[in-house]
């Protein structure tokens, strides 16, 4: 990259870890969404695994989830993060060495996920099924990333720590103690362990982590590039500072006692899955107040939306959030999730929370972030972000709209009986029937992906031609 232009920036802040992570985003963002195509296609039509061991749905659902999750998601966490962290702290990033190493350190982890996860190795829990010596790996680099971002906090030159640092610190933390907690095993050979736990206890710890991962990786995180990247994007303070401290505290407070929402009607005590719903409907609270604190931050800016596609991006990625965040509580109500559990209405919630939420203001942000990092003016074509944000969009709405229907028709079949008590429907009839939601979910996500990869061509192209910003500019902006 010899022939760079210097970056807005350069000279005060450690850039280079930020495009690395930025960059991979978009690469495992294609890589991730292509495994989830063929799954999405397998569904459709098995005969697709072409009987290869390594292409069956039951490897490579796993390696979409972390590719997802961990790859696309977490390079993004760690690029967003390790930028606001600087640019709001004022300083640069604590010990560059160690920030180094948690981007090198994580794509080894990716990279053996996509190995070992074909290869039919698992500790067969869901969203941690890497076994032990790939999760020591993680919680090495992990506690690295808390090393750098702590530190850089602790030499911050700014009197006040900004809110979306408070989200970025929550999930830090919170997702060292997860890993560490629900990893815990007892291996047998390199391949092979066996969890700590046994039983009921097993799935709740299980299920702690799960809606934790979901609550701290997939919605604190991404809360924080809400709170950096709106304002920014809108050149407008944020609605109202006061509400986002209340905002973190009760989601933060809330999250951790809502998992046995995911075993309701198990062994799992009664009372302790009424506690899940209850701290599930209470969620909406706090879920909706960031929300609302997120787009009103565009009070008397909407023209904006008009001709600003990352907007765009950003602020229909919590419209999404909105949704996904009423859903969820009322399918955590036990006589809803007596409908929704098991069919493909869970799978439809998480893609209005993933596709919608992370999928969306991920990119939206990297948006933001590729011109400064590579010191251009602006992205390549303002136009394919456009033409990314509508085909992303129908993506979504097909997707969620066909598992919806699907799903809600398989409860209602399953649950069907006739007079004299027998099932009205067998199995196999409900697995006809959700045939052409599976079609039209296929289609949803191939325009899913298709966005992805104009994104990646426009990054591209960003990177290698794009309109340098002027020297001069960048550095008065650095020095500002
Ligand atoms: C092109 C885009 C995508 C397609 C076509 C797709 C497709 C799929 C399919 C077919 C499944 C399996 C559903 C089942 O077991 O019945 C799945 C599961 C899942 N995907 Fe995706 N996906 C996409 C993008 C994403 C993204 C961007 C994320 C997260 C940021 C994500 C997160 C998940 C999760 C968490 C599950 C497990 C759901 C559950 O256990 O209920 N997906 N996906
Ligand atoms: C107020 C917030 C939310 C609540 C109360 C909530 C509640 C729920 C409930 C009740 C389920 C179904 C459990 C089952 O029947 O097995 C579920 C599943 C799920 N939700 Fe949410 N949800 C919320 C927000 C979100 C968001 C924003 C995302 C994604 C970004 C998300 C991702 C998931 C995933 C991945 C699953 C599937 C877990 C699995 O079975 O593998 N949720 N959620």
């Amino acid at each position: 990259m010899g022939s760079q232009p210097v970056a807005a920036g350069a000279e005060a802040y450690n850039y280079s870890v930020v495009r690395q992570f930025s960059v991979m985003t978009v690469v495992w963002g294609v890589v991730g969404m292509l495994v989830g195509v063929i799954i999405a296609a397998q569904l459709a039509w098995p005969a697709l695994n072409f009987d290869i061991p390594y292409l069956t749905y039951s490897r490579l659902r796993p390696l979409h989830t972390n590719a997802v999750i961990f790859a696309f998601g977490g390079c993004a966490l760690f690029a967003s993060s390790y930028y606001v962290v600087q640019r709001t702290c004022q300083t640069r990033l604590f010990a560059a060495p160690l920030a180094a190493f948690t981007f090198w350190g994580w794509q080894l982890v990716i990279v053996a996920a996509a190995i070992t996860l074909p290869l039919g190795y698992t500790s067969g829990k869901e969203y941690a099924e890497l076994e032990w010596p790939i999760d020591l790996l993680i919680a090495v680099v992990w506690v690295s990333y808390a090393v750098v971002f702590f530190g850089t906090i602790v030499k911050r030159r700014t009197p006040h720590i900004y809110v979306a640092n408070w989200f970025f610190a929550a999930f830090i933390l919170t997702v060292a103690l997860l890993h560490i907690v629900n990893s815990a095993a007892i291996p047998v050979s390199m391949t092979k362990s066996y969890s700590a736990y046994a039983g009921v206890q097993d799935a709740m710890i299980q299920w702690w982590y799960g809606h934790n991962a979901v609550g701290f990786f997939l919605t604190a995180g991404f809360l924080g590039m809400m709170y950096y990247f709106i304002p920014k994007q809108a050149e407008r303070p944020v609605y109202s500072y006061r509400l986002s401290i209340v905002h973190f505290w009760a989601l933060i407070f809330t999250y951790m006692w809502a998992g046995p929402h995911h075993l309701h009607y198990t062994a799992l005590p009664d009372w302790a899955q009424s506690i899940g719903m209850v701290f599930s409907l209470v969620l909406l609270a706090p879920s909706w107040g960031g929300m609302i604190n997120g787009i009103m931050t565009l009070s008397g800016a909407w023209h904006k939306l008009r001709d600003d596609p990352i907007l765009k991006f950003l602020i229909v990625s919590l419209s999404f959030y909105g949704m996904s965040t009423f859903e969820g509580p009322m399918m955590s109500i036990k006589t809803v999730n007596a409908l929704s559990h098991y069919t493909d209405w869970t799978v439809g919630h998480v893609h209005s929370g993933a596709l919608g939420w992370v999928g969306l203001v991920s990119m939206g942000s990297i948006y933001y972030l590729l011109p400064r990092l590579y010191g251009r003016a602006e992205m390549y074509s303002k136009r394919l972000i456009e033409v990314h944000f509508w085909v992303a969009t129908i993506g979504i709405v097909l997707y969620i709209a066909a598992m919806w229907i699907a799903g809600v028709m398989q409860g209602l079949m399953w649950r069907a009986t006739n007079a004299d008590g027998t099932l009205t429907y067998a199995f196999v009839e409900s697995v006809k029937a959700t045939f052409p939601y599976y079609v039209i979910r296929l289609a949803g996500g191939i325009l899913y992906l298709g966005g992805m990869l104009i994104m990646l061509y426009n990054c591209l192209q960003t990177i290698r031609v794009g309109k340098p910003v002027d020297a001069r500019v960048a550095l008065t902006v650095a020095h500002a």
